[in-house]
């Protein structure tokens, strides 16, 4: 792609910003005339780019003049950001747009949004549009930037519209973001997907790989360092094809980590056909990589890996992890595997087994395979039965929690550090946290620990947390 019409261009982005000031203009002279502040509610569901994308949302609705709505019932603008990775997904999305139904009938003058993977497939927007007529704006990733002008069209005229671009889709930056965290940030350096995955909806719903300037990006984490951020997590579908002209990712992670300051640096996702040894070696030389790595197998057969598009063998997928391993000591490594693949025998399950015993992997990210209209799988011969796919998922989770809770076992009675995110998720703790791997802890202590590291010596571990008390040595 030219790298030159990937940008969304400044005067498109001011036309966006007039917008944005019409709204605001309107919004306060409400609040002006009687006192009435209004407000909008951004619900998300899909993976941390969905997330990131929910934050620029809310930062336009706030630069739109909406405070936040505690819930539906007092939002007059409703955004639901959605994900189409997997039928479940998709299924618990429709209800909820479902459930909104009563809402608007009480309050005809609520304005409901629908965005995300969802409508950027064309049989998913015919729904939105001829099934859910009381939706008012549905838009695709593509059209994110452009949603100033589409509430506009919405709430001046009482129209409803729809966006949904068949594009390869843009860059646009600048786009004000309100942030969920206070110490930690997401930072997308790519957006879309060219790899095509046999099995994945994603290249269709976020169109084609395309990547932010390492300038940009830079920039964004050096203004987030300086606000107080300390820990980044760098988004893309797969970091590893990052293409900033002369700067490929290990570059980029160099460079991050030469900004000044004390903060960590993660990022997700690493496809295995394009992690090199360079990118392990730049992680152990850099103390502000955080040592854990997502490394999504799919699964344990050659066969099956070959039919999913994912161009790596196990043994090219097992020497990435040694390699690893070797040069990063203490790092913590998790996957995503999916069970019943189309074709997928008991021997092929048999391998993806295997695998886990032999890597071992602090956690795992387990899903049985959804068939997603439009993707090659979804016509493959799939004669296996619903009940042979839960078995094999139900074994293959067994073992993993059988393994998660060996690790956690082995770190009783040491010590570890403990980034302090946030507090009261397990009986009888206040505070939680993670490791730099990402493994999560479950402490006691003050409030004001929060966003400080903290040394933790373990006492307990079950399959998903560690547990203990802060040490003061
Ligand atoms: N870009 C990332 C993953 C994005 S989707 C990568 O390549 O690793 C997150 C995970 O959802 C995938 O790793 C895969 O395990 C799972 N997934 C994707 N499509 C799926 C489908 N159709 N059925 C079941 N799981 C799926
Ligand atoms: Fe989907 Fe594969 Fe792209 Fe990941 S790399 S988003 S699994 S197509
Ligand atoms: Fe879902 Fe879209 Fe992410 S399909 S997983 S929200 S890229």
């Amino acid at each position: 792609m030219n790298r030159e019409n990937v940008f969304v261009t400044p005067e498109e982005m001011a036309q966006q910003r007039s917008f944005t000031q019409r709204l605001l203009r309107r919004n306060s002279a409400r609040t002006a005339e009687n006192g009435y502040v209004p407000k909008a509610l951004v619900d998300c569901y899909g993976c941390q780019q969905n997330e990131a994308d929910a934050e620029a949302i809310r930062g336009i609705l706030a630069a739109s003049g909406y405070a936040v709505a505690a819930d539906e019932h007092e939002a007059d603008v409703i955004i639901i950001n959605t994900c189409a990775i997997r039928e479940h997904a998709e299924a618990r999305v429709l209800g909820n747009i479902g459930a909104l139904s009563h809402e608007k009938r009480r309050r005809p003058e609520l304005i409901i949004g629908v965005c995300g993977c969802m409508p950027q497939q064309p049989q998913m927007a015919r729904k939105l549009k001829m099934s859910f007529p009381y939706v008012d704006i549905v838009f695709g990733t593509h059209a994110l930037w452009k949603l100033p002008q589409l509430l506009w069209e919405a709430v001046s005229e009482h129209k409803r519209v729809f966006d949904v671009e068949d594009s390869a889709g843009r860059i646009a930056e600048g786009l004000p973001v309100q942030r969920k965290e206070k110490d930690k940030a997401w930072v997308s350096i790519m957006y879309g997907c060219n790899n095509f995955c046999t099995y994945c909806i994603v290249p269709y719903v976020r169109g084609r790989e395309r990547s932010r300037r390492p300038e940009d990006i830079l920039n964004e984490i050096r203004g987030l360092v300086a606000e107080g951020y300390r820990d980044f997590t760098l988004l893309g579908q797969n970091v590893n094809s990052y293409d900033g002209g002369d700067c490929d990712f290990p570059t980029l992670l160099e460079r991050i980590c030469a900004i000044e300051g004390d903060f960590t640096v993660r990022f997700m996702t690493s496809h295995p056909k394009d992690a090199t040894k360079r990118l392990f070696d730049v992680i152990a030389a850099n103390p502000k990589c955080a040592r854990g790595l997502h490394l999504p197998v799919q699964c344990g057969s050659d066969r099956i890996l070959k039919a999913m598009n994912r161009r790596y063998t196990v043994e090219q997928y097992l020497e990435l992890i040694d390699y690893a391993r070797a040069h990063i000591p203490g790092l913590c490594i998790t996957s995503d595997i999916i069970v019943g693949f189309p074709g997928e025998t008991e021997e092929d399950f048999q391998g993806t087994l295997d695998l886990v015993e032999r890597v071992r992997f602090d956690s795992l990210f387990t899903f049985i395979y959804s068939p997603r209209t439009g993707t090659p799988a979804a016509t493959m011969e799939d004669p296996a039965t619903h009940e042979e796919k839960q078995n094999r998922f139900d074994r293959l989770l067994a073992a993993q929690n059988r393994i998660s809770q060996e690790i956690h076992a082995s770190y009783i009675g040491k010590v570890v550090e403990v980034f302090i995110d946030g507090g009261g998720r397990a009986a009888g703790y206040t505070l939680s946290g993670r490791t730099d791997g990402g493994r999560l802890v479950h402490t006691v202590g003050d409030e004001s620990l929060r966003g400080t590291k903290v040394r933790v010596r373990v006492e307990k571990g079950s399959t998903y947390a560690l547990f203990g008390s802060i040490v003061n040595e």
